[in-house]
């Protein structure tokens, strides 16, 4: 699919407030400083279309953009950063989960996970949120371009053998990704297209 627009339309802190249009919706969520907004900014090919730092924490609302006019991509606050005061944590965990159990619009999650790291708890107990809430999802391992191939091929295989050897009967499907050097670029919107299209 090619991308020929990409506008940012709203921010919101409630799910109440979004965007109505009833248009299909991707959201990308994970740890903060795991990539989902440069992975917006990788994807629609725009340098800083979504806010994007090397300081966990900065995607702080969630954000609406309109991607060819007929579709969103929502990129939300990270989960799971330590130096967010209790509140702050309980205000973004109650949008978060609000959203997530709300937005009709929404086909599917993708779950950022940064493919250096072995599983974490809180993106499996995550996504077997998603799966008890029937919220459809893939996984994103992001930041590929700090591995070597095979280092690459054992992390998601090692993943991926962690989910079926826990709650998963089968491995969700998943991208490999580098927003620095746009890899999986290509997976992400021809699997985005392909459902918008059905
Ligand atoms: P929050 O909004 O804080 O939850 O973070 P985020 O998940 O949106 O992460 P963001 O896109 O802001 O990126 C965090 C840091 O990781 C930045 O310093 C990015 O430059 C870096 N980064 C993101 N994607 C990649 C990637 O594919 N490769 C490399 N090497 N660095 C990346
Ligand atoms: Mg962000």
């Amino acid at each position: 699919m090619k991308i020929k627009s990409a506008d940012f339309v709203m921010s919101n802190s409630s799910v109440a407030s979004c965007p109505s249009d009833p248009i299909p919706e991707y959201a990308f969520i994970g740890r903060s400083n795991v990539g989902k907004s440069s992975l917006i900014n990788m994807l629609t090919e725009r340098k800083s279309l979504a806010k994007t730092s090397g300081r966990p924490g900065k995607t702080q609302l969630i954000n609406h953009f309109r991607i060819n006019d007929n579709w969103f991509l929502v990129d939300l606050p990270g989960y799971g950063y330590a130096r967010v005061s209790k509140k702050d944590k309980k205000t973004f965990q109650k949008y978060i989960t609000e959203y997530f159990l709300k937005r009709k619009q929404l086909i599917s999650a993708f779950v950022l996970v940064d493919i250096r790291h072995d599983p974490q708890p809180i993106d499996l107990n995550f996504m077997e949120w998603l799966g008890e809430n029937s919220i459809p999802f893939a996984i994103v391992f992001t930041k590929s371009d700090k591995l070597k191939p095979n280092a690459i091929e054992r992390q998601v295989k090692a993943y991926l053998k962690t989910m079926t050897e826990g709650v998963w009967e089968e491995a969700p499907l998943h991208f490999v990704t580098s927003s620095l050097k746009s890899a999986g670029r290509d997976e992400i919107l021809d699997y985005i297209g392909q459902i918008n299209s059905d």
